[in-house]
């Protein structure tokens, strides 16, 4: 039998030993939250926690328990000069020393909790420039290109971790009996085809004309221009959608619709979009908001929304082509 390789083990030999130590107070903080999920509502983390996010949407209990885990234990790691979370209206400021800046979900799909389905945490890390000076919004607004290191923690059947640093992707199942991420594939990658897509139909009315043109023609399936049948799939969890896409392959999208004016999207850029984008393309994908690749956007705004579509290369080439022809840009303006 092979021996197993840990996560702290990975890290040793793929990671700065400051990036190493920001993933293991991850990893610790995603433990703890793993245990919370398993005890379920016997633990009392069940429905609403009475407070709204910056977003205007209702916190959870466990939203909040998994923020303060996070927060807390990042803003005590030296290495860490500051956080930023989807939980949090402000950013906030950590070790004036440190060398990166953390920013995260603390649970992406968190809709999902109250009936016992797939949740998680996604996280991107960031260099941190100003040392000697507090931690200020503008210090997070680096395009996604910048980021040293991204990747999420999904609880599901199991626990599992899929990780970044820019020289691919690296995923590891929590072994419950020794409490460690083991490492189980050291080059995810994905394929440029796929016949399975994920998206919220019901939007549909609200869509820009290429992404509705899309999506018939994926209807259409064999019968249409696309010349062959696609499968459709939507956990309504973006980190369970990517996840599948990582295992599978597959495209998913959450494009701009007109539903709430204003709203360019749901998604948000900083800790949604960007580190799910580094993984995809990692593995071998793409990602774009339909014009743009994601991780060239300068961002504006900590929570900023982004439309996005990501996944098998080629689909996400093609909805790219849909948008030029149509001389439209991603947030619905004509070129
Ligand atoms: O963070 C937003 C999110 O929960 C994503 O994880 C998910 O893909 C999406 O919203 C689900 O949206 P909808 O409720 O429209 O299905």
């Amino acid at each position: 039998m092979t021996a197993q390789t840990t996560l702290a083990q990975y890290l040793e030999s793929h990671a700065t030993p400051e990036l190493a130590s920001i993933m293991t107070t991850l990893a610790t903080a995603s433990v703890a939250i793993s245990h919370l999920l398993d005890k379920g509502a016997l633990a009392g983390i069940h429905g609403e926690a009475g407070g709204q996010n910056v977003q205007g949407e209702a916190q959870k209990k466990l939203d909040v328990i998994s923020n303060d885990l996070l927060l807390n234990a990042l803003i005590h790691n030296p290495n860490c000069a500051g956080v930023a979370s989807e939980e949090l209206d402000e950013i906030s400021p950590a070790n004036d020393d440190g060398t990166l800046l953390v920013t995260f979900d603390p649970l992406d799909g968190s809709s999902n909790i109250d009936i016992n389905m797939t949740v998680g945490t996604i996280f991107s890390i960031l260099p941190y420039h100003n040392q000697g000076q507090k931690a200020c919004e503008s210090d997070f607004l680096q395009k996604g290109e910048n980021q040293l290191g991204a990747g999420y923690f999904i609880y599901g059947t199991s626990t599992m971790l899929a990780v970044t640093f820019g020289a691919g992707v690296a995923m590891f199942s929590f072994d419950p009996m020794t409490q460690t991420y083991i490492l189980i594939n050291d080059n995810v990658r994905i394929s440029e085809q796929t016949a399975e897509y994920a998206i919220n139909a019901s939007n549909r009315r609200y869509w820009l004309p290429p992404i509705q043109q899309y999506i018939e023609e994926l209807v259409q399936g064999d019968t249409g221009i696309r010349q062959k049948d696609y499968n459709t799939r939507w956990v309504a969890a973006m980190i369970a959608d990517v996840h599948r896409i990582l295992i599978r392959g597959g495209v998913f999208m959450y494009p701009y619709d007109t539903k709430i004016a204003g709203k360019a999207g749901k998604l948000r850029l900083m800790y949604e979009a960007n580190p799910m984008s580094f993984v995809i393309e990692q593995a071998g994908g793409a990602s774009t908001d339909g014009v743009e690749r994601i991780m060239d956007i300068a961002p504006t705004a900590i929570h900023q929304r982004i439309p996005v579509v990501l996944g098998a290369k080629e689909e996400v080439d093609y909805v790219k082509a849909l948008h030029e022809t149509a001389g439209i840009l991603a947030n619905g303006d004509r070129v």
